[in-house]
């Protein structure tokens, strides 16, 4: 694993910037693997910023998302894919016809994981997949327990989770139970991973996935399997990495 700790979140979201851009300028096919979250919006922002400025065509790229919420329909103002429409689409050259979510109102949930497996493999299979990771350790919806070789299915959310997404959604409003999520197999079948993790709330994750034991108890963990996996940080969310000194060798600051 390449841990890049940097002095704080707007350096790391800098540095996460950098990696996407350079990989989409060596390859303008890329087929990217994108994510959703807190964490991830300040990166899109960057990325709508570079794209303005001329610095990156997103043309001829592919997109996935890790994951979509069942039970509401793409137009819902909560959906991922309202959120990646708002955040990121709408604002780059992207063909939308080359951009990808599960759907979250399926006739047949396990014929559309089928489905969404079929379309990645169809395209080539991801090059760099973005990843955040929640306080359980997830990756996409993939909570703990998940199965290290699963693919694309339905997760039923642990509470810690919908508490996290609850903020996202209007009150009353009941946040949803199920997901359709790529699994830690399709994940690791991405030929690089870049993930990132910002904010003390993280740093017990982040701990447990860059050097605790692999296990499905932090699913994050099954990226120590991954051959090209780089983890961003920022100090807050790195501080319980016991290696730090280590890490801060190899690449100061994060460079
Ligand atoms: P966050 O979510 O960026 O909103 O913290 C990360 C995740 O749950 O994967």
């Amino acid at each position: 694993m390449k841990v890049l700790i940097c002095p704080d979140r707007d350096a790391a979201i800098e540095r996460a910037k950098g990696i996407i851009i350079d990989h989409v300028n060596a390859r303008p096919k890329a087929v990217l693997g994108l994510a959703t979250g807190g964490t991830m919006v300040p990166l899109y922002e960057r990325i709508v910023s570079a794209y303005q400025a001329g610095a990156v065509s997103f043309a001829g790229v592919t997109t996935f998302n890790l994951d979509e919420y069942i039970g509401i329909p793409p137009e819902h103002p909560c959906s991922y894919h309202t959120y990646m429409r708002d955040i990121l689409f709408r604002h780059i050259d992207i063909d939308q016809s080359r951009t990808h979510l599960p759907h979250g109102m399926p006739d047949d949930v396990d014929a559309e994981g089928e489905r969404y497996e079929a379309e990645i493999t169809a395209a080539g299979g991801i090059s760099l997949q973005l990843l955040g990771i929640g306080k359980n350790g997830h990756i996409g919806f993939n909570e703990p327990s998940s199965s290290l070789a699963s693919r694309t299915r339905v997760k039923t959310l642990t509470e810690t989770t919908r508490n996290a997404n609850r903020q996202y959604f209007p009150e009353g409003e009941e946040t949803p139970r199920f997901a359709l999520t790529m699994g830690i197999g399709t994940i690791l079948d991405a030929r690089e991973c870049l993930l990132i993790a910002t904010g003390a709330d993280k740093a017990q994750a982040v701990a447990d996935m860059i050097e605790g034991p692999v296990s499905a108890a932090c699913p994050a963990s099954a990226l120590q399997f991954h051959r090209h996996a780089t983890i961003i940080t920022d100090e807050e969310a790195a501080s319980q990495l016991r290696l730090t000194d280590y890490y801060q060798h190899v690449h100061p600051d994060g460079i």
